[in-house]
């Protein structure tokens, strides 16, 4: 007999891979939890889908490899949907955009990426933000498995400076271990504005139905409601 693949439509639970150290997208909570709008908001579409979730918190540069193996259903990780990545995986339709801001110490604070010319700039292996100051040539570029290393780096003087999605730079700096020691200098496009769930390319269904959901909690307040939540400052 053919060995078939389940399709996740056919699937009670779907495994869903996150990296939670990314407020407030997701992360720890006081009760050790994962919290954060991703989590809401995939939880309300498993909801509306008749599923279950399965949590995996895992290292942010695996979770697409782990995609693309079928381990796991879904990626909600604050993810950004970048035509490069589009080669490997699908995206359902954005559910958050937003460009980035570059981290530093409160006495420290250049405009743009050019006044960082010879620094240190710190990032999470895997992301955009890595590939970005990469391409940057005049940084050094330090990286690191998690935005909180990257964070705790610059608050001690060790890295001149981090970036990430505005939301979480913006949580990062209102958390109490860093209040005041840091704060956002400059904010910044990059590719990758546009926040979605992505999906292995096999489960064209799932990709579907998932973006339609997206989109009717856009036009029904649930987003919104969510950001309200989870964005304000
Ligand atoms: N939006 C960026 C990217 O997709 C950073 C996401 C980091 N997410 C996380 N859960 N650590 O590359």
């Amino acid at each position: 007999t053919a060995a078939f693949a389940v399709s996740a439509m056919d699937k009670e639970t779907l495994i869903v891979g996150t990296s939670g150290a990314y407020p407030p997208y997701e992360f720890h909570g006081q009760s050790g939890d994962l919290v954060g709008f991703d989590i809401d908001m995939t939880e309300a579409i498993a909801k509306k889908l008749g599923k279950k979730l399965q949590w995996l918190d895992m290292i942010f540069d695996s979770l697409l490899p782990s995609l693309m193996a079928n381990k796991i259903d879904l990626v909600s990780a604050g993810l950004s949907a970048t035509p490069e990545r589009a080669k490997r995986v699908s995206f359902s339709s954005p559910y958050e955009i937003s460009y980035s801001a570059f981290i530093t110490r409160v006495d420290y604070q250049p405009k743009s990426t050019d006044d960082l010319t010879g620094k240190t700039v710190a990032v999470q292996i895997g992301t955009v933000q890595e590939t970005f100051a990469r391409a940057l040539g005049n940084v050094e570029v330090k990286t690191y498995q998690k935005f909180d290393e990257c964070v705790r780096e610059v608050a001690l003087g060790r890295v001149d400076a981090t970036f990430m999605d505005i939301p979480a730079a913006k949580a990062y700096v209102k958390a109490k271990d860093f209040d005041g020691k840091i704060a956002i200098a400059f904010n910044k496009q990059i590719t990758g504005a546009d926040k979605a769930i992505a999906i292995s390319k096999e489960n064209v269904e799932l990709t579907a139905a998932v973006s339609r959901i997206i989109e009717e909690m856009d036009k029904n307040g649930e987003l919104q409601a969510l950001r309200d939540k989870w964005f304000n400052e």
